[in-house]
């Protein structure tokens, strides 16, 4: 039975308008005229929210343009908010003002102490690696390519020979600093290689940049919900968390941001602008731009988690915050975990003015790398293996998604909320009150399935009726009846009440 789900749509980002990289590639004036036409088509109210539009290529047939003009058209129209996209299946009707959106809780309150971990803990220790993978943030290993790493592998372990064993000293080895700083060139950022200090995975980037520029007792500003990895680097580094209101379509909001930065300052802002764990937000671009300006005006540093960035667009990914820094102010981190090997622990910082401290701070704890797969990471990123992977990757992610949400609706109670996510895996649901996500997360691991609820999201354990999914699996029988299972606990636990 469907009931009464209610999806959250939200726009893909309109990169091209705003990017002034691909302002060369701007196709003909022909889409305006375009765009005109549909919009007053929607207008007339001929078609009716939901309704699928005109695909891409019929609309050039029909205007006798180019399929870059066609789908500029529609851009137009998705970036006032009068379409949105869904993955693989083109653009459909929005009547922006009859989207019920899940609550945002716009109430600003200060800065509060982390108290998250033993939450964390009882949650990790249950894991076990047998589960229904619904619960960890991470792409079914069966979609990584095992072949061209271990290809990699093989042939940088052979050219390094006795070498491959040894440390890789900070910053990292050039090839891969060349090859990362290259491929982000590709989407507008300017750090050169010798920026950038490779990690061990984004969580060591995130503490590095942490340390530069907060003191114990600092307030950090960081999305609400937040990342738990987030929420536990703070809580062992003894920060406080000041939640900023984060919208399930467009991210970070920017208003109650520069409300808390007048009456709290905190040290930091961390967030991460495309595609936010655990919403599936991303920021558009002129927002990201206006992040990146106030807090260079502000003198605070922004503290850019971009782990899921490359699962983003269609095409070309749209840019991070660290496109549009000009003063040195954006510390950008990321890895190569939720793409390509997640235990091969690569990431990397590029921490702009804060370089130094960085970099002092890396050799000052743990320094060495492995340099056989930083070697062969950078083997991967040059080969070309690494963006048909992530072509790839990113459709079945987008067919993972799409399943377990219709499963989600079909077996969810009524009152649920999902916040749809235009790019990365995972899934955000609000479940009707009394239910407890916590509870659900126990009868559900006695069922054999991993799901992560809501409280790892919150400094203080809270947003108990929440609950986040994975859905970077192969929707088999077995899987999306797991996802039908927890609809049925979510049932019977709002008739025990
Ligand atoms: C938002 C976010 N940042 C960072 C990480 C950790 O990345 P890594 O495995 O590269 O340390 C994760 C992992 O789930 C994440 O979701």
């Amino acid at each position: 039975m469907a009931l009464g789900i209610v999806c959250i749509v939200r726009f893909i980002e309109n990169q091209t308008v705003q990017n002034d990289m691909s302002l060369s590639t701007l196709p003909s004036p022909h889409y305006r005229r375009i765009a005109d036409m549909l919009r007053m088509t929607l207008a007339s109210g001929a078609l009716r929210a939901g309704d699928r539009m005109i695909s891409a290529r019929k609309l050039a047939e029909r205007e006798q343009v180019s399929l870059p003009t066609a789908l500029e058209a529609l851009r137009c129209l998705e970036a006032e908010g009068l379409i949105f996209a869904r993955p693989r299946s083109g653009y459909f009707v929005r009547q922006a003002d009859a989207v019920p959106s899940m609550q945002v809780d716009r109430q600003l309150s200060g800065p509060v102490p982390v108290a998250m971990s033993a939450v964390a803990r009882s949650l990790f220790s249950s894991a076990e690696t047998r589960l229904v993978p619904l619960g960890a943030a991470l792409p079914d290993p069966e979609w990584l390519p095992t072949e061209a790493l271990q290809r990699a592998l093989l042939a940088t372990g052979r050219r390094l020979d006795a070498r491959g064993q040894s440390y890789s000293l900070p910053p990292g080895r050039a090839d891969l600093r060349n090859k990362i700083a290259s491929r982000a060139a590709q989407w507008g950022a300017r750090f050169a290689a010798d920026e950038l200090v490779i990690t061990a995975g984004a969580t060591q980037a995130l503490r590095l940049a942490l340390r530069a520029v907060c003191q114990p007792g600092d307030a950090v500003a960081i999305e609400q919900p937040a990342y738990f990895g987030t929420l536990l680097l703070l809580e062992d580094l003894g920060l406080k968390a000041l939640q900023i209101p984060t919208d399930p379509l467009e991210g970070l909001m920017l208003e109650p941001l520069a409300e808390a930065i007048q009456h709290h300052r905190p040290a930091a802002v961390l967030a991460s602008p495309t595609v936010q764990n655990p919403l599936g937000a991303s920021m558009p671009v002129a927002r990201k731009q206006e992040l990146v300006a106030l807090l260079a005006r502000a003198g605070i540093p922004l503290i850019e988690d971009d782990v899921y960035g490359d699962l983003a667009g269609e095409g070309q990914r749209p840019p991070a915050c660290k496109a549009f820094d000009r003063s040195g102010n954006v510390i950008y981190c990321s890895s190569l975990s939720k793409t390509l090997a997640p235990g091969w622990r690569i990431g990397w910082i590029a921490a702009g003015r804060y370089h130094a401290q960085v970099l002092q701070a890396r050799m000052a704890g743990e320094w060495a790398g492995a340099p056989l797969l930083e070697a062969a990471m950078s083997e991967v990123l040059s080969s070309g293996d690494y963006d048909r992977h992530l072509r790839r990757l990113k459709s079945r992610i987008a067919e993972g998604v799409k399943a377990v949400i219709a499963r989600v609706e079909a077996s969810f109670p009524p009152g649920s909320r999902v916040a749809m996510p235009a790019a990365g895996f995972l899934l955000w649901v609000e479940l009707p009150q009394p239910i407890n996500a916590l509870e659900v997360h126990r009868r559900a691991l006695a069922l054999g399935i991993g799901v992560s609820p809501g409280p790892l999201f919150s400094p203080a354990a809270e947003l108990q009726n929440y609950l986040r999914l994975n859905c970077a699996n192969e929707p088999t029988p077995h899987l999306l009846n797991a996802v039908g299972q927890i609809g049925a606990l979510c049932h019977e636990l709002v008739r025990v009440g």
